[in-house]
């Protein structure tokens, strides 16, 4: 299989996960990124069956109200039931490295405020140690060398992502060579470093639920 049918499988694993509880008030949370729009896709099927969503991108407001899908602001929400979201990596424990997409912030607080979050991610997302992908860390324009030196001092590699602003009108840079041996720990340590919107590590808030799309089948671990 290729990776794009191996997103697409666990973008249908996750209606399955979500359908039962659906109703006609239900909000759901969702994420960014190709494996978030494949299932942004297969969900407009079942647009008469809930209220809308929160989007953690304006990408995906986009392509939620494409398909007919109301889009609603978190702050006149509340909590939702589920955000569905996939990952850059993903661990054993469900933490995740995210923010491949620049979403990273909006991703953070929209999965904050879900009673589950569902990870769903082809197998070549799956590691034993956070890092091999570069940590995205959202920053303060005016702030960026400042938390680059710091981000130095903490043994990574940073380099800027030229060219991209955040939907929060914000800069990243990425985190080369940086094996994360506690994300826990990490994910606080970044973000004490003044300048830093969010970090990438989604450690503190990992996932509840990963559906992991391999040769196999649609693996689930909890
Ligand atoms: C965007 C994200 C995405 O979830 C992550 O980059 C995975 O993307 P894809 O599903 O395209 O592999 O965090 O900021």
């Amino acid at each position: 299989m290729t990776q794009d049918e191996l997103k697409a499988a666990v973008a249908a694993a996750a209606i399955d996960e979500i359908r039962p509880h659906l109703h006609r008030d239900t909000i759901l949370g969702i994420g960014t990124g190709s494996t978030a729009n494949l299932f942004i896709d297969q969900l407009a099927r079942l647009r008469d069956d809930f209220a809308g969503a929160v989007a953690s991108s304006e990408a995906s407001a986009e392509r939620l109200k494409g398909h007919g899908i109301e889009v609603f602001e978190l702050n006149s929400t509340g909590s939702v039931p589920f955000y569905i979201d996939g990952a850059d990596e993903v661990n054993a424990h469900l933490h995740m490295i995210k923010g491949g997409g620049a979403a990273l912030t909006r991703e953070k607080i929209v999965a904050a405020c879900a009673e589950r979050f569902i990870c769903i991610a082809d197998a070549s997302k799956r590691v034993t140690t956070l890092g091999e992908f570069p940590l995205p860390v959202e920053v303060i324009p005016m702030a960026r060398s400042y938390v680059a030196r710091e981000l130095v001092k903490l043994g990574a590699d940073p380099v800027y992502r030229e060219g991209v602003i955040t939907d929060n009108g914000n800069q990243i840079i990425d985190c080369y060579d940086f094996m994360i041996e506690d994300p826990v720990a990490m994910e606080a340590r970044l973000n004490a470093i003044v300048g830093v919107v969010t970090n990438g590590l989604f450690a503190a808030r990992g996932a509840d639920v990963l559906l992991l799309g391999t040769e196999a089948g649609v693996e689930r671990l909890i």
